[in-house]
């Protein structure tokens, strides 16, 4: 099985991710590390405490970085409501277990220095845990085994035209990590905007688990906020972090290339995006370096047959 942390802001489609995760035999939780994004790191941190009580996942939480390394923004409650993890319905209790006393940074060196070459790091939220991670312990670039991870895009953003929002919240810490040579894996708004959560999903998950119940009531409030804003016709809302997820169980449902990609840090509008250079080029002279494997192309349908299990199965618990 793939030995992972999750980094991350939950946020609706972080907890998505957590219960894909935590569902699937292939892969083993080591530890939930908290990040700034969504919300306040308070708030994500509460919430990661929230999804792994309530869900019953045996794994510690750790606190991460309460603010991004240079850039303050305010919080973007309009996506995951003022908690970070609002629901259309039955909320998730407050926790009663606490988060680990180690700091989340320290916890990945920790975890990758005891097991050198087995830990993947999932980042589903801003990348500051990572580039202090990196900052301290530059070497470690070679004993992470992979960043998989959700942010940026080979092409439109969400928060800007340019920008997606992990990567826009902490621009400068996604570009220390873009070019820190660890193994990248990407799945960017390019690839996430076509592996939705459709209606048909989550009334799958009511009709299996019928009653109260705050796993497809949260799901509902994601939608509805993407609906909002996209179009109360469309079918589905896309589901961000838990392709990241879904590549480990099952590569095969994702195009990945290996592609030239950095991040603009400038001082313009085109702030915080993913530079993707997609360019067909000559191999013969071709000289770039490909530091980035960029999903290109999901299978869809695929994707919602596994999510929609691992729902169901969150919702069960
Ligand atoms: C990303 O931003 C957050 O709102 C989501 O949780 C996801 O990680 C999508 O741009
Ligand atoms: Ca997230």
């Amino acid at each position: 099985p793939h030995r992972i942390i999750i980094d991350c802001d939950p946020g609706h489609d972080d907890m998505a991710a957590i219960l894909l995760a935590a569902w699937h035999d292939d892969i083993v939780i080591e530890a939930i590390t908290s990040v700034c994004g969504n919300a306040s790191v308070e708030n994500t941190t509460n919430n990661a405490l929230r999804i792994v009580e309530a869900f019953k996942l045996d794994v510690p939480v750790y606190r991460g970085a309460e603010l991004p390394l240079l850039n303050r923004y305010e919080f973007p409650a309009e996506f995951h409501g003022p908690s970070g993890l609002d629901s259309a319905g039955v909320d998730l209790p407050q926790p009663t277990i606490r988060a680990e006393s180690k700091h989340a940074v320290q916890a990945i060196i920790d975890l990758v220095d005891a097991n050198p070459g087995e830990i993947t790091v999932v980042v589903v939220g801003p990348m500051t845990n990572l580039a202090l991670v990196l900052a301290m312990r530059p070497d470690l670039a070679g004993t992470i085994k992979q960043i998989v991870f959700m942010g940026g895009s080979a092409t439109e953003g969400n928060i800007t035209p340019a920008a997606e929002f992990n990567i826009w919240a902490d621009a400068h810490a996604a570009r220390m990590v873009f070019r820190s040579g660890v193994k990248l894996v990407m799945f960017g708004l390019n690839l996430t905007h076509q592996t939705l959560l459709r209606r048909s999903d989550i009334a799958a998950v009511r009709a299996a688990q019928p009653g109260d119940n705050a796993v497809p009531d949260i799901m509902d409030f994601y939608c509805g906020t993407y609906y909002r804003f996209a179009g109360q016709d469309k079918p589905g809302a896309p589901l961000h972090d838990p392709c990241a997820i879904a590549y480990l169980i099952q590569p095969d449902l994702f195009e990945i290339q290996q592609l030239p990609g950095d991040v603009i840090v400038g001082d313009d509008q085109s702030y915080g995006q993913t530079l993707i250079d997609i360019r067909p080029q000559d191999p013969a002279h071709d000289a770039r370096k490909k530091n980035v494997g960029v999903a290109m192309k999901a299978d869809a349908e695929g994707f919602a047959q596994l999510m929609t299990q691992a729902l169901i199965w969150g919702a069960g618990r």
